[in-house]
């Protein structure tokens, strides 16, 4: 069986497609932008202690549950908890609306790294810069484009299979992009008023760290790991049977960590080297600040930015797109291509409407990261941490020790408790 759906054929593999799975638009261009609106260095520092103790553990959980049954998010909740399968459907729903949405954002910066290769930032202000942003978004031709070529990209990369389409692209893809963002950071930092910049990063302000804050922090921490909707379960379950497979969570987080920082350290200090410009200006930061930015630099460095923005986001979206493939292939028994096709159209469809109408992108972004993702998270805890044995648990993870059982404790214990507060949090 497990032959049969395709496997990822060694350890460095698994983690580059896990690792490109979490390295996305969450850490280019979402994390730098929440840095900014909720206090600097004190968000990074609960941030890093959220995916430690929090994330991680639920990581392992998806982990597990993928691992030990060889099925996508619906097929692994059915067999090991029956009755809480209604969380695999949601799972694959909310991945699907990832997907469509965020291709919209896929679009975007494939139609900035098209700008960006003509040298279309050269001497651009401020305003025109903000005009360049809702000039595309408005253009529905120039959005729509976008949209689907990104979405037929993911498609091709999902198409050509686990090992030799998504295996392959994140294998050679990833380790470039690290490439990318160190020449981007390096040429940040030389810039004049990096300091600043840095000094916004490194020094925590903890009077910005109210309850929202933090609840955004560990929301922020399981976007960017993929986690609660059933990514990184779906790719578990294409691992080798002998995987170590906390060694994978551990590097993959690692990876996932230090992207986001090097991400913040490529954008802020560019932000405070022009004058006027904020941090806290939220999600237009890489689309309306960092142009102007750009105007003021060397063509390539936009390239570059663009490209690595382009490329992230591809590797995270085949994780969304491959989920949803990898239901209608398990419960379905539909072919891949066929499955392909009926997720594309499908996320053509929503993510259509989600580009040319702003409010239905919100409720996305919202309903997924606030709600599905939470909800999601506490049911991949709750099921591992106590519906199944501790020993299975430990032997899918290929890890005795001490290290399991305080994993464990978290699993069992702090992670339930800590994801219902944030539910609270984030509804009230
Ligand atoms: N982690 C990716 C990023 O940081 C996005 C992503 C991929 C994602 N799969 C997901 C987010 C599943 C939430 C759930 O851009």
């Amino acid at each position: 069986m497990a032959g049969g759906r395709g496997a990822f054929n060694s350890r460095f593999v698994a983690v580059m497609a896990l690792a490109g799975s979490a390295i996305g638009l969450g850490n280019i261009w979402r994390f730098p932008y929440m840095v900014g609106q909720h206090g600097g260095a004190a968000f990074i520092l609960v941030y890093i202690v959220c995916s430690l103790f929090i994330s991680l553990p639920v990581f392992f959980a998806e982990g597990i549950l993928g691992k030990s049954t060889r099925l996508g998010t619906f097929g692994a909740l059915k067999k090991t908890a029956p009755k809480w399968r209604w969380a695999g459907y949601m799972g694959v729903l909310a991945a699907f609306v990832i997907t469509s949405y965020y291709s919209v954002v896929g679009g975007w910066s494939l139609d900035y790294f098209v700008r960006s290769l003509s040298g279309g930032f050269r001497g651009l202000s401020f305003a025109d810069s903000a005009g360049v942003f809702s000039d595309m978004t408005s253009s529905t031709v120039e959005v729509l484009a976008g949209f689907v070529i990104f979405l037929g990209l993911s498609a091709l990369i999902v198409l050509a299979g686990v090992d030799k389409g998504i295996g392959a692209f994140s294998k050679v893809m990833m380790p470039l992009l690290f490439v990318m963002i160190v020449v981007i950071v390096v040429h940040s930092l030389s810039l004049p008023g990096a300091r600043d910049g840095l000094d916004y990063l490194l020094k925590p302000d903890f009077s910005k760290l109210d309850g929202p804050a933090i609840a955004a922090a560990l929301g922020q921490s399981f976007f960017s790991l993929s986690l609660g909707v059933g990514c990184v379960l779906t790719y578990s379950s294409y691992v080798k049977e002998g995987e170590n497979l906390m060694a994978t969570g551990l590097w993959t987080a690692l990876f996932d960590t230090v992207f986001a920082l090097l991400a913040g350290f490529a954008v802020m200090p560019a932000v405070f080297s022009v004058q006027g410009l904020e941090p806290g200006a939220g999600p237009s930061l890489v689309f309306e600040t960092l142009p102007v930015v750009f105007s003021r630099m060397n063509p390539v460095v936009p390239v570059i930015f663009f490209l690595a923005v382009l490329v992230a986001a591809l590797t995270s979206s085949i994780s969304m797109f491959e989920e949803v493939a990898a239901w209608l292939i398990d419960e379905k028994g539909v072919s891949r291509k066929k499955a392909v096709l009926l997720v594309f159209l499908a996320a053509l469809g929503l993510g259509s409407v989600c580009a040319l109408v702003p409010r239905v992108f919100s409720a996305c972004d919202f309903a997924t990261s606030n709600i599905f993702m939470t909800l999601g998270a506490l049911v991949f805890v709750l099921v591992v941490g106590w519906m199944m044995p501790k020993p299975a648990a430990r032997k899918e993870l290929s890890s005795g020790g001490v290290f399991f059982d305080i994993i464990w404790f978290f699993l069992k214990w702090v992670c339930p408790v800590a994801i219902v507060a944030i539910m609270v949090t984030n509804l009230l």
